[in-house]
């Protein structure tokens, strides 16, 4: 059967990684969670005295990036790949609120997108790829076969993204998590570079009310059209 490559973009929390997976685990393909690259990124800077509440180097970020090394590794017993950084998985610390306040000033720095968009596009030169983030479709794979642009309310999506910190163990408090989203929101759809948007060939799909048995199965059915050759 021939193989595809599925981009699925959308704003922060909308379940993109959820329904990736799902589709990458049923078809056999590789899923690319490019969202952590940037995370890791900003790990790193905020490690390195790069990025915290009070100042932002950009120069310093750019002229560390050859020494800032990313790689994707599996083990059977974790239900997905994690992310390393320089050699050490970063997979967990990653996800805290801490990072995600940073991240979206880091993923605006061409500097950082040229970087990351070559590596990710070498992930997918075979195709049967599953990747999702923000400019999957617009800029990595242009030519994707599926593309889809989730959404779902923000007041949704901080529910969600609320509820998975809660369980990671982080003191958090919702406001602070829907504000995050909203300047996320805000940041990725009016940088210079890349922005988030829909690709004009994207599918769009509103999840606020959709449960993710339903929101797989719709997506399933598209990707099973493009293999087959039906759209
Ligand atoms: O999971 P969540 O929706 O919170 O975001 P993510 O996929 O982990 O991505 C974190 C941040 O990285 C986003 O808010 C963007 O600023 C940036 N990003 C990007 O610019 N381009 C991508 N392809 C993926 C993520």
């Amino acid at each position: 059967m021939r193989k595809i490559t599925i981009a699925i973009d959308g704003y922060s929390s909308t379940g993109k990684s959820t329904v990736a997976k799902q589709l990458a685990d049923y078809l056999g393909y590789v899923y690319v969670d490019s969202g952590a690259m940037y995370r890791a990124v900003t790990l790193f800077a905020m490690q390195n005295d790069i990025i915290s509440k009070n100042h932002f180097n950009t120069k310093k970020l750019i002229e560390s990036l050859d020494s800032i090394n990313l790689k994707f590794k599996k083990e059977a017993v974790w239900n997905k790949a994690h992310i390393f950084l320089n050699e050490k998985d970063v997979e967990h610390e990653i996800r805290s609120l801490k990072v995600s306040e940073f991240v979206s000033p880091i993923a605006s720095i061409r500097e950082v997108r040229v970087k990351l968009v070559a590596q990710q596009q070498q992930m997918g030169l075979e195709k049967g790829v599953v990747m999702d983030g923000r400019d999957i479709g617009t800029v990595v794979f242009p030519k994707a076969e599926l593309k889809i642009f989730m959404n779902a309310s923000a007041k949704e999506r901080a529910q969600r993204r609320y509820k998975e910190l809660l369980e990671r163990g982080e003191k958090i408090d919702y406001n602070d998590v829907l504000k995050n989203i909203q300047e996320r929101d805000h940041i990725d759809t009016t940088r210079k570079d890349s922005p988030l948007l829909k690709a004009e060939d994207a599918i769009k799909i509103d999840n606020s009310e959709m449960n993710l048995e339903d929101q797989f199965h719709t997506v399933l059915q598209l990707a099973k059209d493009r293999i087959a050759g039906r759209i």
